[in-house]
């Protein structure tokens, strides 16, 4: 038995000698916010022992500071730990995981560090922590342990392995710290605010196994401060640590802090829980696939009366997955029929959308795209373990029921397999697909008279707000106006609620009485104004979430989009990160705007600065991937030579190189009315 307390104090001495000792100098690239921890905290950037000494005397030799500072220094000068453990994670996965965090899909964060006894022990406590909708990040001992057991590692497991020592835990609380800095208006410096949004807004638990050294039991008990539950399995003693055992640990740990789950086991033999929807299956380690061009596939969510169908009904027409030959592409059709009394038509494209997350969730089960484009892989391992076709409706007509409790009373699931079938159900979902486009397709901003907004990053971002219109999607790239009427009306008092946009200020920058009266209030007093069109006046908040940054470039009277997957430093001589660091966090900045990709494609975009002649500069892999939307478009507009004209990172990185390619190709933006 180690006595907590009496080792936390050796600890500490111990980490006041090796912060004297540091001898070179650190840094970590990928984020805008130096040691994030110290950072927070002091408002300080680290960068050797002078700087290191200072911030940790100042927070009172706090052992998260000393850890911080010797992993930076270590990592600086060794280098990164080879795979699978991660190390440091930059500011761009964080940014992603921010989404996660606010929709639901991740409920919590748990830490685990130590050398478990039992590797199977471990890997049950992860397996629970997955189950549970927990993100888990690992730390020492137990990731070899874990490997093993044969347990999968990395992000898309939600089981972050973060490095060989539990010091590494440290960056589990650099991710926090940077949360509450992109997503929670945390100030760098404010160590109060910091530490309160910590203990009240971060569902975070750590979980600790045994054999610790001093050193490491003071940097765990350092992160009592910030409200984090120690859990302790065996071995320690004294101190304010809890003790639990392998079976009650994660539920102690998640009741502590308040995270509470809903979660029912579906009678399928297969795992099923968000915390599988990030993994994909590979040819070779697919049993059968369906769709994906290469055999007839689709999906279609139909309304039916109340009474109409039988609630958890799955019928398979067709062979099943044991008829089917390993490593082939079959014919699927997939038809849900829901039934509730608040259910309405309009609904059905938006719950239709839902079966790509709940066919993800299956451990052995894979599925990309929508309608009649879809593609589905079902894994080796899960036929192994007795997976068929059934059990994929089993699971889609469970998942409906749990996730829509007020709205669907009876789901019914049908899984076509015969080809001939297949094909004729197609042709009939392919006209339920037109009719719907044919709905919603050419909804303008003028035809409607409300808008809706979101507010489900206020978590993070206390005074973020989103206004959702038909033609400008919400920056996040993740909810479409139809999208925000019907989960208004599905829960009237939820994130999204409608706005009247009341009477025009200023058409060209789309600037209305009713939506700044919102946004006023929505943002607590601290917004009085928000364009929906505009990047150079009043524009939106932004919370961090966004796909793509659009922002000005004065020298060339020009506007850039820059998208979040694009790693090198743009024109503006920013790289992504660097500028999302600086925008986020629920300001309105003039001259940056939080967009969505497909934005780009909608006729209000850049309205307020003259339209999408006003684009400049747009990352290779963006314009590639919008290029068969965007060619037609701007042909319509009369600008069929405009794609060429805007610039990437082959023919320009630097404002220089950009101002020479803009005028060799004629850009419109150099003659238009000054931006500034
Ligand atoms: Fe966050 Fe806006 Fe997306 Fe809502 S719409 S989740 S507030 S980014
Ligand atoms: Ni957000």
């Amino acid at each position: 038995m180690t006595d907590v307390l009496f080792a936390k104090k050796a600890g500490e001495e111990l980490l006041k000698t090796q912060i004297a000792g540091i001898s070179s100098t650190f840094s970590y690239d990928e984020t805008a916010y130096h040691l994030p921890v110290s950072y927070s905290l002091t408002g300080i950037a680290v960068s050797d022992r002078a700087t290191a000494a200072d911030v940790f005397a100042r927070m009172n030799n706090n052992p998260l500071i000393a850890a911080e500072c010797l992993l930076a220094e270590k990592t600086a000068t060794g280098g990164r730990e080879p795979a699978p453990y991660t190390g440091f994670i930059g500011d761009t996965v964080i940014r992603k995981l921010g989404y996660s965090l606010v929709d639901g899909s991740i409920l919590g964060l748990a830490l685990i560090v130590g050398k478990p006894e039992s590797a199977g022990g471990a890997a049950a406590i992860c397996r629970e922590l997955q189950e549970k909708y927990m993100l888990t990040f690992l730390a020492g001992g137990v990731i070899p342990s874990l490997s093993e057991a044969g347990v999968k590692l990395g992000l898309e497991y939600r089981l972050v392995p973060l490095g060989s020592t539990p010091l590494y835990g440290i960056h589990f609380v650099d991710i926090i710290a940077r949360v509450a800095m992109m997503f929670g208006g945390v100030t760098p410096g404010d160590a109060h605010r910091l530490l309160a949004y910590a203990a009240e807004r971060a569902k975070a638990i750590v979980i600790v196994f045994p054999g610790l050294s001093d050193e490491e039991i003071a940097f765990v008990d350092g992160m009592r401060v910030l409200g984090f539950p120690i859990l302790s399995l065996t071995g320690y003693e004294g101190g304010e640590w809890i003790p639990a055992t392998p079976d009650t640990v994660v539920r102690t740990g998640m009741e502590k802090k308040g995270i509470r789950v809903n979660v029912t086991a579906i009678p399928i033999p297969m795992a099923c829980s968000p915390a599988f929807e990030g993994k994909s299956i590979r040819k070779e380690e697919m049993y059968v696939e369906f769709g994906g061009g290469r055999s007839p596939a689709f999906e279609l969510l139909r309304m039916k009366n109340v009474g109409e169908i039988t609630d958890g009904q799955v019928t398979v027409i067709g062979p099943e997955i044991g008829s089917m030959t390993e490593g082939t592409a079959n014919p699927l059709g997939i038809i849900i029929e829901v039934a509730g009394k608040t259910m309405k038509k309009d609904y059905e494209p938006v719950l239709e959308r839902r079966i790509h997350n709940f066919v993800n969730y299956g451990e052995g089960s894979w599925h990309v795209a929508q309608r009649d484009i879809i593609w589905i892989r079902i894994s080796k391992e899960a036929v192994a373990k007795g997976v068929k076709i059934e059990h994929i409706g089993k699971l889609l007509a469970s998942k409906f029921r749990m996730d829509f409790p007020q709205l669907l009373d009876a789901v019914a699931v049908t899984l076509i397999t015969d080809k001939d079938k297949v094909l004729v159900a197609k042709a009939a979902a392919e006209k339920v697909y037109e009719e719907r486009d044919a709905r919603i397709k050419g909804m303008r901003d003028a035809d409607v008279n409300t808008y809706y907004s979101c507010t489900l990053c206020q978590t993070f971002a206390p005074n973020h707000v989103c206004v959702i219109t038909p033609e400008r999607p919400a920056l996040c790239g993740a909810i479409s106006w139809l999208d925000g009427k019907i989960a208004y009306e599905i829960s009237p008092s939820g994130a999204n609620q409608p706005v009247e946009k009341g009477s025009l200020i200023n058409a060209q920058n789309g600037e209305f009485e009713g939506v700044n009266r919102f946004v006023k209030k929505a943002s607590h007093g601290e917004i009085e104004r928000c364009s929906l069109y505009s990047v150079m006046e009043y524009p939106m908040t932004c919370c961090g979430c966004f796909e793509c940054i659009a922002l000005m470039l004065p020298e060339v009277n020009g506007i850039m989009v820059v998208n979040r997957e694009f790693k090198g430093v743009t024109p503006s001589g920013m790289s992504f990160s660097t500028l999302a660091g600086t925008i986020g966090g629920g300001a309105q900045t003039p001259g940056f705007a939080g967009i969505s990709k497909n934005y780009i494609l909608s006729d209000r975009f850049l309205q307020g600065e003259g339209g999408i002649e006003r684009l400049v500069w747009l990352p290779a892999q963006v314009k590639d991937e919008l290029k068969p939307r965007l060619l037609p478009l701007l042909a319509q507009r009369g600008l069929p030579d405009l794609f060429d004209k805007i610039a990437d990172e082959t023919n320009a990185t630097t404002i220089e190189e950009l101002t020479v390619f803009l005028e060799k190709v004629g850009h419109p933006a150099l003659t238009m009315k000054p931006l500034v």
